[in-house]
């Protein structure tokens, strides 16, 4: 490894190659509008970070420079998109946008149903509300944050089935996401088919750093629904990484049509949803099916929770924004964006010594926060700190996935988290190679200093999705001394 660039084999635009036979990560798009950004001072970010109680979803994006948060509602949106957004038709009942969205998705999936909602998490509602009765299991790759609390609130709980190197940080495996298919049927059998709600696929698997989830996957654990009878639902949220994982990754799929495979997801899964905020690269949501039977009970809850049937609480205008988008998920230069440029970060902070999680997935790329910050104890939450570190270092704005992010045991004890990650996101062809650069540079220089950072304690935790709106206080005063290191060692730089 090492070195900024890809190497080996990868498709599409990033076939054009370097005279030294590295591949760039080269932009098939030019940026026709923008955004000024801004770096504040340390200072400056040090009493941002404070005034925001050490939780980055707190800080005002105004005080952010890079926003590698999420790429939920945030991938840079095309002059097609926008074009037709003007053409929304804007009635409440049978608008012609419903339509198209409607064909974006019957296009993609062969599915027949659909059913909008305002976003992701609305779809985990409905389904969860539709198929999950208390004391029932959701056996499934690995959960998300909302979608276990959609399942929990309804009195349901979930069974993670990853293979071994699921959860093995550094590894070379190319389909972490996949579910162990002997370990899923032993749980079926164990649970009961009675006992079990529907059996779920996250693809990519976000929460393991974004890793995708191979097809010969998904064709096994359909293979072993069908037989019993269990429903399988897809969360394709982030497929667009996974899709072109499968292209490069998996030799059967390397000249199939990107449409083929997506098509033949359709009739592998019983119900697939997804966030618009990320597939589609817009906003909103949805959830097709071709099941009559479970399509007319999730239907009756649209209207009740989201809005009409031909909306579902979603603008008229990003749902236009949404089928373009959904059907640019086809087209192998828009969907090998994030992936390469994961990887030019990945292998850049791999060259500097920074663990990360391997290989690099969809996404962002993903610190490995406890490798990073090994002084720190879970129950201080060490990517949470390291997210906050980074910020002061860099104005870059990352995200907790560790045991922040997890819900307290019943008992009130920290369900310490199997991976204690940062998120730096990659909303799709929004950053450019230089602002990766400048962040794995901050990253590298954070990790040289890796001793100063201290752990971070609630002064105000929520019960439910704490990570959101909770707000934490430094365990001593940490995040003074690592500004006073930024400022002697950047002499004036900001
Ligand atoms: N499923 C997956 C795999 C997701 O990544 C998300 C959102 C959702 C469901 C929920 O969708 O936000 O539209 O309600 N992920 C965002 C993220 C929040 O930052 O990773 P939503």
């Amino acid at each position: 490894m090492g070195g900024l660039y890809a190497k080996g084999e990868v498709l599409s635009m990033s076939n054009v190659k370097l005279r030294s036979g590295e591949i760039i990560p080269l932009e098939m798009h030019k940026t026709r509008m923008i955004q000024k950004l801004n770096l504040l001072p340390v200072d400056e970010r040090l009493a941002k970070m404070r005034e925001a109680g050490f939780n980055t979803f707190l800080l005002k994006n105004r005080d952010v420079f890079l926003d590698m948060l999420t790429d939920s509602g945030t991938n840079a949106m095309s002059d097609k998109q926008f074009a037709a957004m003007l053409q929304a038709d804007d009635s409440y009942a049978g608008s012609e946008t419903f339509y198209r969205m409607e064909a974006a998705l019957q296009r993609l999936f062969g599915m027949e149903y659909f059913l909008p909602a305002h976003q992701g998490r609305a779809c985990e509602h409905i389904i969860a509300r539709t198929l999950v009765k208390p004391g029932t299991i959701v056996p499934m790759n690995y959960h998300f944050t909302t979608t276990k609390a959609h399942i929990t609130l309804m009195g349901g709980s979930i069974e993670e089935i990853l293979t071994d190197e699921g959860l093995n940080v550094h590894s070379d495996a190319p389909f972490k996401g996949d579910m162990d298919t002997g370990k899923l049927s032993e749980a079926l059998d164990r649970i009961g088919n009675e006992n079990i709600a529907f059996v779920r696929i996250e693809a990519g698997t976000n929460l393991i750093g974004g890793q995708p989830v191979s097809m010969q996957n998904m064709r096994e654990v359909s293979k072993i629904c069908r037989a019993r009878g269990l429903m399988l639902v897809f969360d394709a949220s982030l497929l667009a990484d996974n899709l072109y994982f499968i292209k490069v990754r998996e030799p059967e799929f390397k000249d199939v049509d990107i449409n083929a495979i997506t098509l033949e997801m359709g009739k592998l899964m019983d119900i697939i949803y997804f966030s618009a905020r990320k597939l589609g690269s817009s906003r909103g949501g949805g959830i097709i099916t071709s099941d009559p039977e479970v399509y007319s009970k999730m239907r009756e809850l649209i209207p009740l929770f989201e809005g009409f049937m031909t909306y579902g609480g979603m603008s008229v205008r990003d749902m236009e924004a949404t089928a373009i988008g959904l059907i640019d998920t086809l087209d192998m230069d828009v969907i090998c964006q994030t992936p390469i440029f994961v990887e030019a970060l990945c292998n850049e902070l791999m060259a500097k010594g920074v663990p990360v999680v391997t290989p690099p997935g969809g996404l962002g790329c993903h610190i490995d926060a406890r490798k990073f910050c090994e002084h720190i104890p879970q129950e201080q939450y060490p990517a949470g700190a390291l997210a906050a570190a980074l910020f002061i270092a860099s104005g870059v704005r990352g995200m907790e996935r560790g045991t922040l992010s997890e819900q307290r045991n019943p008992d009130g004890s920290e369900r310490l988290a199997e991976m204690e990650l940062v998120r730096l996101a990659l909303p799709k062809r929004v950053f450019t190679l230089s602002q990766i650069k400048f962040v794995a540079d901050r990253v590298a220089w954070l990790y040289e200093n890796r001793s100063l950072i201290g752990g971070l304690k609630f002064t105000d935790e929520p019960k439910v999705l704490r990570f959101f709106i909770g707000r934490l206080d430094a365990i001593g005063n940490w995040p003074e001394t690592l500004a006073e290191r930024f400022r002697v060692d950047f002499e004036g730089s900001l």
